[in-house]
This record gives C-alpha cells, structure tokens and sequence, in this order.
C-alpha cells in the first residue's frame, strides 16, 4: 500500500522483497486462515445439513484440496500484488535489506540512495522457550496452515486471536483441542461480555479451554506429546498430537542493521512519532515491526500515513478507530471503546444492546446466536465504540467505524434507514436500546445473550 501511495503521488519507488510479495497477511497469516476458517464453516454448514433441509451424505473432508484451494487463493491474490506494483511502476528488487544510515539502503551487497526509506519488514510467531519447544510437533501458525492432516488433537497455548481461530477451524474439523491461557481469560481487550458467551459457545462445541495457565514442558510419549501445564498450584498433562504455540508475534527487525544505522527501538520493535518516523531523519517504520498493534490494516494505514508524509502531503491516522475482527463462527467485530475502558476512564456513558435472536437475517444464518453493543457518551450521545459478536459482524464494523470516525450519534444510527432484512438491522436497534426502546424485542423481557 505504502508503496502504490507513493508512487500515485509521483515518487521514484523501489521496493526490496526477500520473501513473497504480500507479506505475512498474504502469504502465511489473514488470508490463508481466513480461506481454511471458510472450509471450516462450509464443512460444518454441510455436516449439519439436514436443519436446512440439504441431505448431503457421506460429506467428507478432502484435506489437500482444501490445502489447494488455500493456496491457489494466496497465489491469485500475490499475483494481483505483483501486477498492481507493476502498473504503478514501482520497482520491485528481491534480496535481503539492510539499513545503512538515513536514506541509504544495501540490498545483498548493493547499495541504494533514496529521499526518504520505509521499514515495513512485518513479524515473525514470537518464540517460547520451555523444555521441548524444539519437538517436530511442537508448531507456529505458519506450520498450522500446511499440516499433511487435520491434528486428532491438539493444545493451543495462547487464547489470543490467533489461538481462538485455530482452535476454532481444527475443532469444525473434528481435532480434539484444549486452549492453555496464561490470564483469566482468552481474548482478553475485548468487550467482556463477548469473550463471556464466546467462552461458552466455544465449549460448547466441544473446545476445551484451561485459563491461568501455563506450559512447562512438552515431551514425547510414545508418538504423541505430552505437554505438563500448571494451572495455580495444580498441574495437569495434556496428550496430543500437536501443540501449538500462538502466544503473540515479535518484530523481524534483527537482521536489519537497526544498531549500526542507530534507529532506536524497544524490545527490537522499532520506536516512531506520530509521522511513524523513527530517530533517524527520513527513515520510517510501520506495521508489525513498529506498531503495538499487529494488524494488517493499521499497517496499511500507517504505510499511506507515512509516505503522505515524507512527500509532504498531510497525512490522516486515526489511532483510536482501529476495527479488530476475529474470524470464529458467528465472528467477532470490535471498533472504539469498550464498556470496561469507558468505566476505567469514569465517563459518563451509556450502553445499548441489541440479541440477535431478534433479527431475522441472524436467525436465518446463525440461528440468532450473537448480539451488538453499543457504548455511546450519556451527554452528547456520540458513539465511542461497537462490539459485535454475530454473523456479518467484519463487515458490518465498517459502518461502526465511520459513526465513530464522522462523530455521529446514537440518533444518527437509529435515523438511518437499513435495509430489510440484513444483520445491519440491529445496529439501529442496538443504539435504540440506549433508551430502552428497542421495536424488535418486548419491553420487560430480559435479553437473551
Ligand atoms: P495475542 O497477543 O492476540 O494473544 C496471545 C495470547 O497468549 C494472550 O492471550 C496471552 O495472554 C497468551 N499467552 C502469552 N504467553 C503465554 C504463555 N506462556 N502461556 C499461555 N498463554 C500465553 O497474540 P496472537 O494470538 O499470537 O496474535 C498475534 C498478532 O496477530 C496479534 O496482534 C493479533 O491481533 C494478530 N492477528 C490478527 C488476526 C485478525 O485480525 N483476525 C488473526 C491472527 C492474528
């Protein structure tokens, strides 16, 4: 994206790649999950047919086919990549990139000068250290995404979102899986309330979660691993075939020649102002290896923001209307502030909440499983934030965004007409509900969340 922007914007443009084009969202991370989480829905759709009326005998999983289908997915989207940079004239130059001071890039032993320089080189599964991390059953997310079989079974360590979708897609496969966190809860930063009946609904399909937790040691069993957790005081052995690690990400930043060049950083992410632009003058960073939140769209944004900036133009980034979305069945779509920030931050705030058992688009995809909650400011009625957990919600948080990013207020969503019948239906209701007045749902009935 930064580097398209920058050449829209009549800039000279040279790009070093030493991986595939399209980074770890492309290649390894949101793209091929999301491919493989959409077999999951479909098997399951299919599995479980007969509700729908769809008698679909002997439905059976064809594991490399779906493995070619994830992959020939990525390739159609690198290629498109590839093009885009092409018809943008930017030049693409493979090798391993290395920062020599301000303005001044090696490539390989090559040098190049530039005006300004753009660090974007992402990040890599943050590595655990405990006794057997180096066991061949012992993976990361890129290896999750290219097992030769769905696992029998399988310990996420992590109920992070990467966690949380693993263990969801591997579970609709039929994988036994248990979710070791280390906090009290999984998906922690999210609205509370979600993560609660998010919980349950994982459970009940069969996911075993053990919180306040933590891996101590993995070792061989027989063919299997045996994986010894510590849960306070109490310690439990897990038996599985694989284990996941999905306990964050770290910034790729060692092999850049950050020191010798003098770029300051913090635990090897890379420290930028608010023009992402590092110590050095000119030399900026964005995404994963600068950012606390590792998101492909913020770093999109923040590479847009950047170049805007190095080219003089003035840049617009709103940090606080940053969409996170979790791409579980129903999803999970969260923008602005909780209810637990608002009351952390003592603002006088009100909370209007919508069942999606009452929306009829809801109960015809996802049997009403789900709700949205909106948090808006009691005096002005502004919206400070939308949580969503209920079909649709990734895209419907698009709508959420704007309110937020244009100030607009409960009465402004409740005014806008949606169409009949959509998910989207709920938001007016949601915001209604900031009155208790909601029409789709009886006054005095408690709500089924
Ligand atoms: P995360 O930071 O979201 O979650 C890691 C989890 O592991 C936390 O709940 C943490 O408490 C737990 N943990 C840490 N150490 C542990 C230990 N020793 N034992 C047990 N639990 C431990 O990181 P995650 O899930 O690996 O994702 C990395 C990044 O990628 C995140 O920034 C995430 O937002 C992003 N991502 C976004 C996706 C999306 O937008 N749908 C999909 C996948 C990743």
């Amino acid at each position: 994206m930064a580097a398209i922007r920058a050449a829209q914007l009549g800039a000279e443009v040279h790009l070093v790649e030493k991986g595939a084009l399209g980074g770890t969202c492309l290649n390894v991370g949101c793209i091929p999950t999301k491919a493989i989480l959409h077999v999951a829905e479909m098997y399951q759709i299919l599995l479980n047919g007969d509700a729908l009326g769809i008698k679909s005998d002997n439905v059976r999983l064809d594991w490399p086919a779906v493995l070619r289908y994830q992959k020939s997915l990525v390739s159609r989207l690198v290629k498109g990549v590839e093009g885009l940079l092409k018809a943008n004239k930017v030049t693409v130059h493979r090798g391993h990139a290395r920062l020599k001071g301000s303005g001044l890039v090696e490539i390989d032993g090559q040098s190049l000068e530039a005006d300004a320089v753009v660090l974007a080189v992402g990040s890599d599964p943050f590595k655990l250290s405990f006794p057997g991390a180096d066991l061949a059953g012992v993976i990361d997310s890129t290896t999750a995404l290219n097992l030769p079989n769905p696992p029998k079974s399988l310990v996420v360590v992590g109920g992070g979102v990467i966690g949380v979708e693993f263990a969801s897609m591997y579970r609709s496969f039929g994988t036994e899986v248990t979710i070791v966190e280390m906090l009290p809860q999984i998906l922690s930063g999210l609205d509370g309330e979600i993560v609660r009946e998010v919980h349950k609904d994982l459970v009940s399909k069969g996911i075993s979660i053990v919180t306040e937790a933590q891996l101590e040691e993995v070792r061989m069993r027989g063919d299997v691993l045996q994986s010894r957790i510590c849960q306070q005081s109490h310690t439990q052995e897990l038996l599985s075939e694989k284990v996941l690690i999905a306990v964050g990400r770290s910034p790729c930043t060692d092999k850049l020649g950050l020191d010798e060049a003098g770029v300051f950083t913090e635990s090897g992410r890379i420290l930028v102002d608010e023009h992402f632009l590092t110590n050095l003058p000119h030399v900026y960073a964005i995404g994963d290896c600068s950012s606390r939140m590792m998101l492909a769209h913020v770093a999109s944004a923040q590479g847009v923001a950047a170049v805007e900036h190095a080219l003089g133009y003035k840049a617009e980034y709103f940090a606080h209307i940053i969409p996170a979305c979790i791409y579980i069945h129903p999803e999970i779509a969260s923008v602005g502030m909780t209810e637990e920030e608002a009351r952390r931050q003592n603002l006088d705030f009100r909370v209007g909440k919508f069942s999606l058992s009452g929306n009829g688009k809801a109960l015809i995809e996802s049997g009403g499983k789900g709700f949205i909650k909106i948090i808006s400011g009691a005096k002005y009625r502004e919206v400070l934030g939308v949580h969503i957990w209920g079909p649709r919600a990734t895209d419907l948080i698009a709508e959420a965004a704007l309110a937020i990013r244009l100030e607009a207020t409960v009465d402004e969503l409740i005014s806008t007409i949606h169409a009949h019948p959509t998910v989207g239906e709920a938001m007016p209701e949601a915001a209604l509900d900031t009155d208790g007045m909601t029409i789709h749902w009886p006054p005095g009935l408690k709500k089924a969340l």
